[in-house]
């Protein structure tokens, strides 16, 4: 999968941009504040329909215009795709090769990234919501019915955490049957994600840390069971069985909004025991374990996205990921003062980004 160029109209700072990619290493340099990760949100927000850091699609308008207009050109296993985008104060506008779609999930599934950036070593450390982030990130990309999935249950949740504050309880229980279906599907299809993607984040980490330690993944979801059906039924009897306690608290304390993965090294949990080294391996592995993923079920590696991380890395992981970026296209910055240049490994476009205008350099 390769970009080809992207254009930026009332985006963020970007007033009017248009950048032409190379397949291989592109490097946008510049300074604090000039527009570098808003290139990468923008492309970003083709493959996930939203943004990657604003709370609201209005933030990515322009201050003082009413709409932004981003288009993407891209080849994917050799054919050529055209992506717009229009965000207006209300709502999105989207359109795949010139023909208006009525939604999101249109687009979902046209072009897959793995974005990388110093934020995501929380994976380790912070709270569940950063690694139901993770998997909701790359599960989307692969499957439309996902994001669908994790609207229907969204609406359905919030639904009855609302009954629950206005303690109109009886209308709960008929709730309850459909969200259970709603959230099983999520917590299944979670659960394959992740088996799978262990796998492969297991042989990275090894590659990376240069030494026979273990990292695991696992799932943890709120209610287990081995089949679809299984876990419909323990999530509708947990419900049941938590009603009590969510009327108190006012919420619903079981779902897959509740969900979790524990991340070890050694049969250890990473969060509690793990060096510095160790979880910067662990979270690398887990990008890298997306990139398998994709390859292995799309057929061709994701774009790969990086913000400002090589300087979080030392050498030792900062040439694992120079490798990996070399069988992929790549789309990174650096910040200025970070003095990394991008020739010693090989980076073949290089643009400079200053005040939201992009100038290619070379
Ligand atoms: N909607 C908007 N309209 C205009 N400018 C905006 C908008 N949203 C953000 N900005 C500005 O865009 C600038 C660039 O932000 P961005 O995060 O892309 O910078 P950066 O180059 O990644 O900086 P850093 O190196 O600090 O990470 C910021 O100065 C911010 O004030
Ligand atoms: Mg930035």
């Amino acid at each position: 999968m390769t970009i080809t160029d992207l254009l930026l109209f009332n985006f963020r700072i970007f007033e009017y941009s248009q950048i032409q990619f190379d397949d291989g290493i592109n490097v946008i340099a510049g300074a604090n504040g000039q527009g570098k990760t808003s290139i990468l949100e923008a492309l970003a927000l083709f493959a996930l329909g939203k943004s990657v850091r604003a709370k609201q699609d209005m933030d990515l308008i322009r201050f003082g215009q009413d709409a932004a207009q981003l288009r993407l050109n891209l080849l994917s296993k050799s054919k050529h795709e055209q992506l717009a985008i229009k965000v207006m104060q209300k709502g999105k506008q989207i359109a795949v090769n010139q023909v208006r779609k009525n939604s999101i999930s249109d687009l979902i599934g046209k072009f897959q990234m793995v974005l990388f950036t110093p934020d995501d070593l929380e994976m380790v450390k912070g709270g569940p919501e950063e690694r139901r982030r993770f998997m909701n990130q790359y599960m989307v990309q692969s499957s439309v019915n996902f994001i669908q999935e994790l609207r229907t249950y969204q609406r359905l949740l919030n639904q009855r955490n609302i009954l629950l504050k206005k303690h109109q309880y009886d209308a709960i229980t008929t709730w309850d049957e459909s969200l259970s279906k709603s959230g099983a599907k999520i917590i299944f299809e979670r659960g394959l994600f992740i088996r799978k993607i262990n796998e492969f984040a297991i042989e990275r980490y090894r590659q990376l840390s240069g030494q026979e330690e273990q990292l695991t993944l696992n799932y943890r979801p709120t209610v287990d069971g081995h089949s679809l059906s299984d876990i419909t039924s323990q999530l509708e009897e947990g419900l049941k069985r938590n009603l009590a306690k969510d009327k108190e608290k006012g919420y619903t304390s079981i779902g897959p909004h509740r969900d979790d993965i524990v991340i070890s090294i050694e049969n250890r949990p990473a969060a509690r025991f793990a060096s510095q080294g160790q979880i910067r391996s662990a979270v690398l592995s887990m990008k890298f374990s997306i990139m398998d993923y994709f390859k292995n079920v799309i057929g061709e590696y994701p774009v790969l996205l990086l913000d400002d991380v090589l300087s979080e890395l030392d050498e030792r992981r900062q040439s694992a990921l120079i490798d990996m970026v070399h069988q992929t296209q790549t789309i990174m910055t650096i910040s200025q003062s970070s003095g990394m240049q991008g020739d010693e490994w090989g980076a073949s476009r290089f643009f400079k980004v200053a005040h939201g205008i992009i100038t290619n350099e070379r």
